[in-house]
């Protein structure tokens, strides 16, 4: 064991391949033309032109042995199925929250959640609010504010917690928004702003400012092992604990959690919401009957549920959260060596380009990430995702202004990739990288009201195709 993690540098996947899934090459020619059909945003490919599909780590990961045998076992009674209890044991084991509601995704806890706590005249503060959650929130009319620390702003700055949520502004937003924040949320890791984790201290100092102004604490908890690995490298006195016990302590200091079980659940598909208060949940659960099933389902099959039960079992694992980890920064490492622009530390599920920094010549609002994804795509039939202007410029009232930052995230499906993929990666962002300087930015030419990074069509502001 020590042999594997301290005397040999390459890192090995902790499975082997079982059933493979092919990938086509395909040439820049025909990338161009796969562009121009999406209107330059990478949501509309076709999948099967992608080569590396690094948009997100979210439902995208290959499934273990076990979690296909776990598939079998699934009962598809309308209630009370087996496979709702074997769910339920599971994530009680490492949340311990009265009540338990599963969904389909992550977002439908969201929107159950907020349906019932939002509205007008309310604000809810978070780390930084994922753009579903953002959405969310605002749908229906409330508030959604950010306060994460001032390092988790700057992609450069050196901080072990970066998602850390900044006390001293939280204290002060309840104090000015006294009686119209109905909750506070921490993103475990922090998507939106790098993937960085939230240590323990900064949940019970969050946890102590709730307890004065009486609002509950709720974590967005989809990268909640990744958080604990984290937590468990890197804050004082964590070194020598089980992941389980880190993350029952993350649990134990909030009233709830929304998640998405396509991340750290290790499944293609699911989520929940989990809560403590009595009240709430009845409204929750009479919600989740409208949109998403009986309490004992809440839209998943009974396969589905038994893929969650033993993910949660497998997520938890050390061997894998080491290699999960110690891969996502082989692929920062490899980037920085060649002065590559980067969100450090690296984060856990994906590795952001600071775009602003590489292409300074495409100004905010000629959305800079999005010309960078186009480039990755064309040159390597990689495709990333935008996470910047695009994503975060537009205000609820139409204007645009730059989002804080503008990345592009490189996210690594769980088990899923090898390292010889990663190795091609390497070569592509490298070689776009140093050819930076003729990338263009874009325009929009067709997008929605909210939400718009899915489906907005672009055009480059140049002639060719953004890099041509
Ligand atoms: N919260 C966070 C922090 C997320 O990263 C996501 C999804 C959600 C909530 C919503 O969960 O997709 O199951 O409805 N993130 C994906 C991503 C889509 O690519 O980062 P969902």
């Amino acid at each position: 064991m020590l042999d594997l993690v301290g005397r040999w540098r390459t890192i090995i996947e902790p499975f082997r391949i079982h059933s493979v899934e092919p990938i086509r090459l395909t040439t820049v020619e025909q990338r161009d033309v796969a562009l121009e059909a999406a209107g330059y945003n990478l949501f509309n490919l076709h999948a099967d032109d992608v080569l590396i599909d690094l948009l997100t780590d979210s439902g995208t990961g290959a499934m273990s042995r076990d979690q296909w045998a776990a598939v079998q076992h699934g009962d598809e009674s309308y209630a009370g199925s087996p496979s709702w209890y074997a769910f339920l044991d599971a994530v009680t084991e490492l949340f311990p929250f009265r009540h338990v509601i599963p969904t389909h995704q992550g977002r439908a806890a969201e929107k159950i959640l907020f349906s019932v706590l939002g509205g007008a005249g309310k604000a809810v503060a978070n780390n930084t609010h994922f753009d579903t959650t953002r959405a969310n929130v605002e749908a229906t009319g409330a508030e959604a504010v950010d306060l994460v620390i001032e390092e988790g702003r700057d992609p450069s700055a050196i901080h072990p917690f970066k998602g850390n949520m900044d006390v001293d502004a939280l204290d002060r937003f309840l104090d000015e928004r006294r009686g119209s924040v109905p909750v506070v949320f921490v993103t475990v890791t922090n998507n939106s702003g790098g993937g960085q984790p939230v240590s323990l201290a900064n949940l019970r100092a969050v946890r102590e400012v709730c307890d004065q102004h009486r609002v509950p604490l709720f974590l967005d908890a989809c990268r909640f092992a990744e958080n604990a690995w984290f937590i468990k490298l890197r804050e004082p006195g964590q070194g020598d604990r089980a992941i389980p016990d880190i993350v029952r302590d993350m649990a134990g200091l909030a009233d709830g959690m929304t998640m998405s079980a396509k991340k750290d659940g290790l499944a293609n598909i699911g989520g929940w919401l989990a809560l403590n208060d009595d009240d709430l949940a009845e409204q929750c659960r009479n919600l989740l009957i409208l949109t998403e099933g009986f309490p004992t389902y809440g839209g998943l099959a009974g396969r589905d549920l038994e893929a969650i039960a033993q993910g949660l079992r497998e997520v938890v694992e050390e061997d894998y959260l080491r290699y999960r980890i110690t891969s996502t920064a082989y692929l920062g490492e490899a980037l920085d060596r060649a002065d590559v622009p980067l969100v450090k530390p690296f984060g856990g599920h994906a590795i952001y380009l600071d775009a602003r920094a590489m292409l300074p010549h495409v100004e905010p609002l000629a959305y800079p990430g999005q010309a960078l994804a186009v480039a990755l795509y064309r040159e390597g039939g990689i495709r990333s995702s935008e996470i910047g202007t695009v994503m975060f410029g537009r205000r609820p009232d139409g204007t645009e202004a730059p989002a804080a930052m503008d990345l592009v995230r490189l996210a690594i499906p769980r088990r899923t990739y090898t390292q010889s993929h990663i190795d091609y990666v390497i070569e592509v962002v490298r070689w776009v990288a140093e050819r930076a300087s003729s990338l263009r930015g874009l325009r929009i030419v067709e997008q929605p009201a909210a939400l718009r990074h899915f489906t907005a069509r672009f055009a480059p502001l140049d002639r060719g195709p953004a890099g041509a």
